[in-house]
């Protein structure tokens, strides 16, 4: 029999420093996407927004708060500069930082995403605001100091906060070119990314070896894997971790298509899909924050909510897995 454990986490109204005080318990027993019973949950507090606090969590290694709702580049920022979807994407980033948000995850690998990105933050003081996350996809150091000069020029920018190893591509070259980048202030973090659950033994095995801030992974209500292995052992080693794919690439939107809501929903102000499947990621306690792609922006507002309010129970947990299992 497996240990029930409560998680208490704690919130704040972080930019006020007003006083602490309890903000949800997740809790349950084992499933498929069983957590670690030994984990403590990453400290989480809350930062004001227009529509209140969203709720925030420290990245392990240094103590800084993030969001726990960020953004991300792939497909929905691959978009001409200048054209109509452009000109939607300025509305989109607007309500993204104007509702609390501040992580964005793009790659020099999503053709012009980091063009219409860096564009993008350069139309407000967006770029101070955001902590921007790329990655290093190249197989030799020449071709990888290329890439990141190019991404520089891409971005707009002569630093970012993340710089992640794509996919564990050249991992042994990547990520000490990476570190290098770190000793110069190039950028804060560093990372490893994957995307399926066929990479995840490997993700775990080069985090254990090597500890970098932040690890990038797949994990959602139809691939809950990730909770067997690499998300317990990232809290065990203080490693800061961004879902990817939350939606299945925009999938399961397909799948819960006149589909009504657990009854159970409206109770935790979760209002669609979409916030259920964000909160089902940011529910686990060693995921720092989830990255969501979306051009439109009723999306990203819809995207945002799932920041505020009550996290899953495991019980709630458990029956989102077993429904799309
Ligand atoms: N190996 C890696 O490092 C790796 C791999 C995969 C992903 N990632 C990162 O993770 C991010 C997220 O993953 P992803 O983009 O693959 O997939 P995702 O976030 O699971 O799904 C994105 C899809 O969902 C749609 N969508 C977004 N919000 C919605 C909403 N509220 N209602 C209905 N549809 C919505 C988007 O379409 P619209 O744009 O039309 O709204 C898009 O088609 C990527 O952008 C990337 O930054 C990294």
């Amino acid at each position: 029999m497996r240990t029930r454990r409560d998680f208490l986490t704690t919130i704040s109204l972080a930019a006020g420093g007003l006083a602490l005080a309890p903000l949800a318990a997740c809790s349950g027993t084992g499933s498929a996407a069983a957590q670690s019973a030994s984990a403590t949950p990453a400290s989480t507090t809350s930062a004001p927004t227009a529509r209140g606090a969203m709720l925030m969590r420290a990245i392990p290694s240094t103590g800084e708060q993030l969001p726990v709702i960020g953004a991300g580049t792939s497909g929905s920022y691959e978009v001409p500069l200048g054209s109509a979807d452009h000109d939607t994407l300025q509305d989109t980033i607007r309500v993204f930082f104007e509702g609390g948000g501040r992580l964005f995850d793009t790659s020099p690998n999503y053709s012009n995403a980091d063009e219409v990105l860096g564009a993008l933050l350069d139309t407000g003081d967006w770029r101070e605001r955001c902590f921007l996350a790329t990655k290093i996809a190249e197989d030799s150091r020449e071709a990888m100091e290329a890439q990141w000069a190019e991404s520089k020029r891409r971005l707009r920018t002569d630093r970012v906060e993340l710089l992640q190893v794509h996919n564990l591509r050249a991992w042994e070259i990547a990520l000490p070119y990476a570190r290098e980048l770190k000793a110069q202030g190039a950028t804060k973090y560093i990372g490893l990314t994957h995307f399926v659950e066929r990479g995840h033994a490997d993700l775990e095995r080069i985090m254990r070896a090597e500890k970098p801030d932040f690890i990038q992974v797949n994990y959602s209500v139809n691939a809950p894997e990730a909770a067997r292995s690499v998300l317990p052992a990232a809290q065990e080693l203080g490693v800061a971790v961004l879902v990817n794919r939350a939606f299945d690439d925009g999938k399961l939107f397909a799948e819960v298509q006149g589909r009504a809501l657990p009854g159970w929903a409206a109770e935790l102000g979760i209002g669609s899909w979409a916030q259920m499947f964000l909160k089902f990621a940011i529910s686990h306690p060693a995921v720092t924050a989830v990255i969501p792609a979306t051009g439109k922006p009723d999306r990203q507002a819809d995207n945002l909510q799932a920041g505020h309010g009550e996290l899953l129970s495991r019980a709630q947990q458990d029956e989102l897995v077993a429904m799309f299992a």
